[in-house]
C-alpha cells in the first residue's frame, strides 16, 4: 500500500495529463481478474465489501479523490488479504497499469462516462454505476469506447441479474398479462433537507479540484459533494436518476424498449423542501413510444416522484408497473413482485431481495469467458438517458420531440443544446468525441 507521502508524491505526479488513448483491449487471465477501484464512498464500500471476498478477483488498486475515503477503502482491502493493493487518488494511475485489467467506477455520474472513456481506450472493461451517463451525449459516447476498444462495459442496474426480477419479466414476456401498453416506474422514498449553505474551503483531505474534474470550475459547497452531489444538475440527475433509475431500467428490461422514445413531457418542481437542491422533489413524466418503434402500437412510459411522503404506494416505497390488456405486474424494487389478473384477481407473487453479488459475476463472467452482459452500456444509455430527456423537458416545461434514430431534438434548439454539457476547457478527462 502507498504510505502518506508516496500518495502525495504520485498525486503531484498524476497532475501531469497521461495519454491513455489506443491501448490495446484488456487480455484477462484465464481464471482471474485483476481490478482497480475508483470511488470509496458510500456505494463503493458496499461493492467492496463483496468484491474483497470474491476469489476471482485481485484487487490491485482502490482510488478515490478524498484521502480519508481512500484510506479506509485500503483498510478494508488489506484487512480482507489484499496486501499488495495501491492507494492511489488520480484515477490515471489505475488506468496507466498494463496488469489491470478491469475497473469498478463508483464515483458520482459526473465522472461515470468521462471515467469510463478513458478505462475503455486504457483497454480495460468497466463496471460503471448507474446512471451510466451524466447528459444523453455521454451515453452514446461511451458504447462507442466500448466498442472501439472491445471491451465489456456493465452498467450498475443490478436488478438485471437478480433472479426474482427475471421470473417476473419471463412472465410478462410469456403473455401473463396480455400486451402491455403502459409501464409506470415510480420513487416516494423519503429524502432530507440539504439545508441553505455558503461556499466554504474544502476540507484538506478532498482533492476537489479533481472531485469536479472535466465539470467547469464552482466553489466549494459542503452540501454538494459526498453523497449529496445527485441532487445538484452539474453533477447528477436529481432522484430519478438516482433511485429513480433502477426502476425505469426495470420498465425498459420488461418493454423490450431499445431505443428512445419518439416524445417526452414532464412536469413537476420544489413543491415540498426550502433547501439548496435544484432538482424537483416532484415530477410526472410521460413518454411516448410511437407505433413502429419496437412494436406495432403506440406505448406509454410513465415515471412518478415524490421524495417526501411517508407512505408507499402500490405497497411498495419505489417500483414499476406494467399494465397489460389482460391483468398487471407490479415489482417492488428490492422487495419482489405480485402478478394481478382481471379485475385484480391475485394470480403469483414472489419475495426477494436485490442480488448484487450476482451482476458483479455476470461482469466477472463476460470479462474471463465471454459470457452476455446483463446491463451493458447500450442498455443503460437508455434507461438513463429516459431520466435526461425527461430532465430536460422538466427544466424547458416543453414537450419533447425526439427523433430516437438520430438521439436529436427536432422541436427546440434549447433541448438539442441540453442533450450535450459544458466542460472545463481543455480538461484531461473530457470524453474523446464530445
Ligand atoms: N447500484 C446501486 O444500488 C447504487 C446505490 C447507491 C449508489 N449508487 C451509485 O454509486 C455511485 C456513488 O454513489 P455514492 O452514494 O457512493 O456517492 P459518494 O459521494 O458517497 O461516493 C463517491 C466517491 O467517489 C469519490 N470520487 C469523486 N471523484 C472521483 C475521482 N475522480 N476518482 C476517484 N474517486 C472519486 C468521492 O470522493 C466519493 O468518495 C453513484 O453513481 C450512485 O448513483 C448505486
Amino acid at each position: 500500500m502507498t504510505t502518506r507521502r508516496t500518495f502525495l508524491r504520485s498525486s503531484a505526479a498524476s497532475a501531469a495529463a497521461i495519454t491513455l488513448a489506443g491501448r490495446a483491449p484488456a487480455k484477462a487471465g484465464p481464471d482471474k481478474l485483476t481490478i482497480g477501484f475508483i470511488g470509496c464512498g458510500g456505494m463503493g464500500k458496499h461493492h467492496l465489501g463483496h468484491l474483497v471476498k470474491h476469489k476471482q478477483l485481485n484487487i490491485a488498486y482502490v482510488c478515490d479523490v478524498d484521502e480519508k475515503r481512500l484510506a479506509d477503502a485500503a483498510k478494508i482491502v488489506t484487512g480482507a488479504g489484499h496486501a499488495a493493493v495501491k492507494a492511489e487518488k488520480d484515477l490515471r494511475k489505475v488506468l496507466e497499469d498494463k496488469a489491470v485489467n478491469a475497473v469498478w467506477m463508483a464515483t458520482p455520474d459526473h465522472w461515470h462516462a468521462p471515467g469510463a472513456v478513458l478505462a475503455a481506450d486504457a483497454g480495460k472493461h468497466v463496471y460503471v454505476e448507474k446512471p451510466c451517463s451524466h447528459n444523453v451525449r455521454e451515453g452514446r459516447l461511451m458504447i462507442e469506447a466500448g466498442r472501439r476498444n472491445k471491451v465489456h462495459i456493465q452498467v450498475g442496474t443490478q436488478s438485471r441479474s437478480t433472479p426474482t426480477v427475471a421470473e417476473a419479466m419471463k412472465r410478462l414476456h410469456d403473455g401473463a398479462i396480455g400486451e402491455v401498453l403502459v409501464v409506470k416506474a415510480w420513487n416516494s422514498q423519503k429524502r432530507r433537507n440539504l439545508g441553505h449553505v455558503k461556499p466554504s474551503a474544502p476540507p484538506r483531505e478532498l482533492d476537489y479540484d479533481l472531485w469536479q474534474g472535466p465539470v467547469p470550475e464552482a466553489p466549494f459547497y459542503a452540501n454538494r459533494v459526498h453523497g449529496m452531489w445527485r441532487f445538484f444538475m452539474d453533477y447528477g440527475a436529481g432522484d430519478m436518476g438516482n433511485d429513480g433509475v433502477h426502476d425505469i431500467d426495470v420498465g425498459v428490461w420488461g418493454m423490450k424498449f431499445a431505443t428512445l422514445p419518439n416524445r417526452v413531457a414532464s412536469l413537476g418542481g420544489k413543491y415540498f423542501f426550502d433547501d439548496d437542491q435544484e432538482w424537483p422533489d416532484t415530477q410526472y413524466v410521460v413518454c411516448e413510444y410511437d407505433a413502429g418503434n419496437g412494436g406495432p402500437k403506440p406505448r406509454q412510459f410513465i415515471y412518478e416522484q415524490r421524495i417526501w411522503s411517508p407512505y408507499v404506494q402500490e405497497d411498495y416505497e419505489n417500483g414499476c408497473a406494467f399494465y397489460g390488456t389482460k391483468g398487471m405486474l407490479v415489482i417492488g424494487h428490492t422487495v419482489g413482485w405480485k402478478l394481478f389478473g382481471e379485475r385484480n384477481k391475485p394470480l403469483e407473487q414472489m419475495k426477494g431481495g436485490v442480488d448484487l453479488p450476482a451482476h458483479h459475476q455476470n461482469f466477472i463472467d463476460a470479462c474471463l469467458k465471454g459470457e452476455k452482459l446483463t446491463a451493458p452500456a447500450e442498455v443503460g444509455h437508455i434507461s438513463a438517458s429516459l431520466c435526461h430527456l425527461a430532465n430536460i423537458s422538466g427544466r424547458l416545461r416543453k414537450t419533447i420531440e425526439f427523433d430516437p434514430t438520430k438521439e436529436a431534438v427536432t422541436n427546440s434548439p434549447d433541448a438539442n443544446a441540453m442533450l450535450h454539457r459544458k466542460y472545463r476547457a481543455n480538461h484531461w478527462a473530457v470524453p474523446k468525441g464530445v
